[in-house]
């Protein structure tokens, strides 16, 4: 892991206080200096560090960039245990051409159960019956990767009911909204759709036997629906206003994977 990436995982492991570079340095077995470099990349990249002298450096309340140390920060026991030691399990992208491809392509080649690729955007986002799934900045973009050895069944009712279910959960939880399902597997709030999600598998053909399940997940969390498509714009809403989110997407990926991880199909 780059000093940069220890840095983050530390501020967002430790969001509430002012850590000093010295104590930092320390806690991370890094010199000063690359924790002052650390810093100041991090800000490059975007991220709004407080400073104060004599107390140090803590993370500013309004950032709201997807990263995994971020994502990691928020899981509970199950799922920290099964990300925890593999951080590449948790893939980021600012913007890709489709989370459920790339999850796709992973799993042929052998990734692991519970590899996540999130982005930000989409390019060629899918959704069912080979429809295109329009994926703007503002949404959140997720697949998960599972391995059938990982799960109580293999039905895909089930597994579709469990992501849905965990998805409302997961929005309930952290926003007090009360999305609902409509089959297949849609997502609504107050008629109008909010998330659609796609499941997809690999099998063996001669004997049927599934090998993976990629779960993609698409969300409009802050995105301006003003500016959808005109026939997508009167179907669809987000959870935010643009730039009024009160939670961050790193907050809402990992409960969406608490949630899940908590399912009786694991
Ligand atoms: C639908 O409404 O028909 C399902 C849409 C599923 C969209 C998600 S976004 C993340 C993942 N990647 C994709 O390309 N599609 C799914």
């Amino acid at each position: 892991m780059s000093s940069k990436d220890k840095v983050l995982e530390f501020l967002e492991n430790n969001k509430d206080t002012y850590t000093s570079g010295a104590a930092m340095a320390n806690a991370l077995g890094l010199s000063r200096n690359a924790i002052w470099k650390a810093i100041n990349e991090l800000r490059k990249n975007g991220y709004s560090i407080d400073a104060i002298s004599n107390k140090g450096y803590m993370l500013a309340s309004g950032n709201d960039i997807l990263s995994a140390a971020g994502i990691l920060s928020y899981l509970k026991p199950t799922a920290k245990a099964l990300y925890s030691n593999q951080t590449d399990l948790i893939r980021i992208y600012d913007t890709i051409n489709s989370t459920n491809r790339i999850a796709k392509e992973l799993a042929i080649t052998g990734a692991a159960h519970g590899t996540l690729i999130i982005s930000s955007e989409q390019t060629e986002g899918r959704g069912r019956r080979d429809h295109s799934f329009y994926s703007p900045k503002g949404g959140l973009y997720m697949s998960i990767l599972l391995r059938p050895e990982h799960l109580k069944t293999l039905v895909p009712d089930e597994i579709t009911t469990a992501t849905g279910g965990s998805v409302c959960s997961a929005i309930n939880e952290l926003t007090g909204l009360t999305p609902y399902i409509k089959p297949i597997n849609d997502l609504f709030i107050d008629k109008k759709k909010i998330c659609g999600i796609l499941t997809e598998a690999g099998t063996e053909f001669e004997t049927g036997d599934v090998q993976w399940i990629v779960v993609g997940i698409g969300i409009n969390f802050d995105s301006d629906i003003n500016s959808f498509p005109t026939d997508i714009k009167e179907i669809a809403a987000s959870i935010f206003a643009p730039g009024a989110s009160t939670v961050t997407k790193n907050q809402l990926a990992a409960e969406i994977i608490n949630q899940l991880l908590a399912q009786k199909i694991f």
